[in-house]
């Protein structure tokens, strides 16, 4: 069951007109949620993040944080998995075709829901491998835009590579993944990048410094040279559908000794015991 404009209805119900914006120019933002036992993960950040995306792109926010929050509760009673993964949309609605901003036009909202698989054991066990290129796109990764063609198309050179994700570098430096935050480790500390324009703020970058700074593991958010990416002892994508991966092959070359490392293996456990926690008494960090 998913949810459009005011309705809940099966999937193959829902229709789009062709004229919606998000459709003609790839006007609009979005949202990822994880839902584990029925229960949004971080939902406040979420809808934190939505809000700074839709200021963005100057899109009034259709709900209050109150009716999202209700809509993803009805959303997630009417679809069947304990754990799910929630996409929300809005664009900026239905209108003839043209560049500028409409008057008087109702934003289009809908929201769908599928099961959230954890990463496969072997995967977790293994690690990863990743490729990297340049980082070819605009100057503000920081909104959750619809518009991925970029994204798309990076992402799509991993698989063709056999690999899971695409590590990106702008002039010397790395940003993100093409759908994950990166974090290095270098000297035992955990490297991350830190939030600006080049990147997009991820809601488990968040909780992986957090955890990192509650359990005192040596961490520094700075600029990451693509040199000390490519020598790091080892690298970690994160993101709310993948949690915390390790990616063990970068190029096609090891990353340290090729094998999931001692500060993976420590935030994966955390991870792990902070949703638990999270999930049963709904406590914060510390
Ligand atoms: N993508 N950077 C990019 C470019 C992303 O697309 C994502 C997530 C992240 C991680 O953010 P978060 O931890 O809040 O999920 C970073 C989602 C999952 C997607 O587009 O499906």
């Amino acid at each position: 069951m998913i949810y459009l404009n005011g309705d809940f209805m099966p999937i193959e119900e829902a229709r789009i007109p062709v004229l919606d914006r998000g459709f003609i120019f790839g006007d609009g933002v979005y949202e990822v949620i994880p839902v584990y036992s029925r229960r949004p993960f971080r939902l406040a950040e979420h809808l934190l993040r939505l809000q700074d995306s839709l200021d963005g792109i100057r899109l009034l926010n259709p709900h209050s944080n109150e009716h999202w929050s209700s809509l993803v509760e009805q959303i997630i009673a009417r679809n069947e998995s304990e754990d799910q993964y929630l996409y929300l949309h809005i664009t900026r609605g239905v209108a003839k075709r043209d560049h500028a901003f409409p008057k008087g036009v109702m934003p289009t909202v809908f929201i769908m829901s599928n099961p959230l698989l954890a990463p496969p054991k072997e995967l977790l066990a293994s690690g990863v491998s990743a490729i990297t290129t340049d980082d070819n796109r605009w100057l503000r990764c920081d909104i959750k835009a619809i518009s991925l063609l970029p994204n798309v198309l990076l992402r799509q050179m991993a698989v063709d590579a056999g690999a899971v994700e695409t590590v990106l570098l702008r002039e010397g430096f790395m940003t993100e993944g093409a759908a994950s935050n990166i974090f290095v480790v270098k000297n035992e500390t955990l490297l991350a990048p830190p939030k600006n324009h080049l990147m997009l703020p991820g809601i488990t970058y968040d909780v992986v410094l957090e955890l990192a700074a509650a359990h005192k593991i040596p961490n520094e958010v700075r600029t990451v040279s693509e040199y000390e990416m490519r020598t790091a002892q080892e690298l970690l994508l994160t993101s709310s559908t993948k949690e915390i991966m390790p990616i063990t092959r970068l190029d096609g070359k090891p990353v340290g000794d090729g094998k999931p490392g001692p500060m993976f293996a420590l935030l994966y456990q955390l991870y792990q015991n902070y949703k638990v926690t999270v999930m049963r008494d709904a406590v914060s960090i510390s």
